[in-house]
């Protein structure tokens, strides 16, 4: 059955996007989950991968609400996920509400021919549970995040559930830096309400202290909609000052491209800002946001070779087909997209494969609008380079 959000239920079960407006208190929450990864783990929250230094990974967010746009991505990405080592999931994995018994029909099922590990940060979604779900099946932690001899799931449930997928190491934490001999992959939870804790700042600022080529993964994006989050102006600060290649977030569903220069005296580089959110769940409309030429952001940034899939025209032509017809335009036009979802191709979905090579990264970029050969044969839509 299709995932809908004109169901009042979802609504109900995700009611933390509601209250977080009132009182967030995602904050110590992570704060109380993140001391009992530290008693298992320790401080750094690494998992070491230094044994890879060329290779390949899958970056795919907002996956999970067991539809057919989640499944019509699944066999491109079993096909370029041929040869990659791991997949990241970059944000919600299971809608509505990130609940553990949920991820049997959105994760574990979708993703059970995918042989290697599979990572995740949580999105607002993951944490309208309070991170329970994502604990359990990420973290490999099963138990209450302050009583620690009270399981959040039934054992046989669980074994039931990794039978049909399971990872041979789970990540340290929610938020954690991926080492590679060749790339540091740094992982960081934005919560429900696009904030970061102090704490949180403080392990990245000490993760992100080394030579290293680095890229940053983020539940929301710091450019998107032709807009600058300033609730992320204390990350980006720090992707500028650590040198980071590239920041990919995840939360709105498409996929849009900012590449920005920053100029020091006497040198010169480029940042790149993808937003990576097409990976199954609604589409989010890109025929809002404004022409590239219009584009306004603060501090007089410069951001050059803009791009957005779908096109605007397409977008249009999706949510003007989307159903509420008898309603007029301008109450349509305001809607949240995800009333407006509609579960038939075109599907407009997408995702990245990055390639790691010593002189270079590659950001691949895969669309895929329906099943069928055509797309499982299609080659990227896009490479971006960066050295
Ligand atoms: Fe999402």
């Amino acid at each position: 059955m299709a995932f809908s959000w004109g169901n009042p239920l979802n609504w109900l079960r995700s009611y933390r996007h509601l209250t977080a407006y009132i009182w967030d208190n995602t904050d110590k929450k992570r704060k109380e989950w993140v001391r009992a990864q530290r008693e298992r783990h320790g401080d750094d929250f690494v998992l070491d991968r230094t044994d890879l230094e060329r290779f390949s990974f899958l970056l795919l967010a907002d996956t999970g609400e067991g539809d057919q746009s989640q499944r019509v991505l699944v066999d491109k990405l079993l096909k370029e996920g041929k040869s990659t080592e791991f997949a990241i999931i970059g944000s919600d994995v299971v809608y509505p509400a990130g609940r553990s018994h949920h991820y049997l029909a959105r994760f574990h099922m979708p993703y059970r021919n995918y042989p290697k590990d599979i990572y995740a940060i949580p999105g607002n979604h993951d944490w309208y549970d309070v991170l329970t779900g994502f604990m359990i099946h990420f973290c490999d932690n099963q138990f209450h995040r302050k009583k620690r001899n009270e399981r959040t799931v039934d054992e046989t449930k669980l074994r039931d559930m990794r039978a049909i997928r399971s990872n041979e190491t789970y990540q340290p934490n929610m938020y954690f830096c991926l080492d590679t001999a060749s790339l540091r992959i740094v992982c960081v939870d934005t919560g429900i309400r696009t904030h970061i804790d102090d704490d949180q700042m403080a392990w990245l600022r000490r993760v992100s202290a080394t030579d290293k080529r680095k890229i940053l993964i983020t539940g929301d994006p710091i450019y998107a909609n032709g807009k600058y989050d300033g609730r992320l102006a204390e990350l980006d600060q720090i992707v500028k000052n650590y040198g980071y290649l590239a920041v990919i977030g995840g939360d709105t569903h498409n996929y849009q491209q900012y590449r920005v220069t920053l100029t020091a005296v006497g040198s010169k580089r480029d940042v790149w800002y993808f937003v990576n959110g097409g990976g199954g769940a609604f589409l989010s409309r890109t025929d809002h946001i404004t022409e590239s030429s219009a584009m306004r952001f603060p501090g007089d940034v410069r951001v050059s070779d803009f791009d957005v899939y779908p096109d605007r025209e397409a977008s249009k032509g999706f949510f003007d087909s989307a159903g509420m017809g008898f309603l007029p335009d301008f109450i349509r036009w305001r809607m949240p997209v995800a009333l407006l979802n509609k579960d038939r191709p075109p599907y407009y979905k997408s995702f990245m494969k990055i390639v790691v090579r010593k002189t270079f990264i590659e950001f691949q970029l895969f669309r895929v609008e329906n099943f069928g050969q055509p797309w499982l044969d299609a080659g990227p839509w896009k490479r971006i380079r960066v050295s």
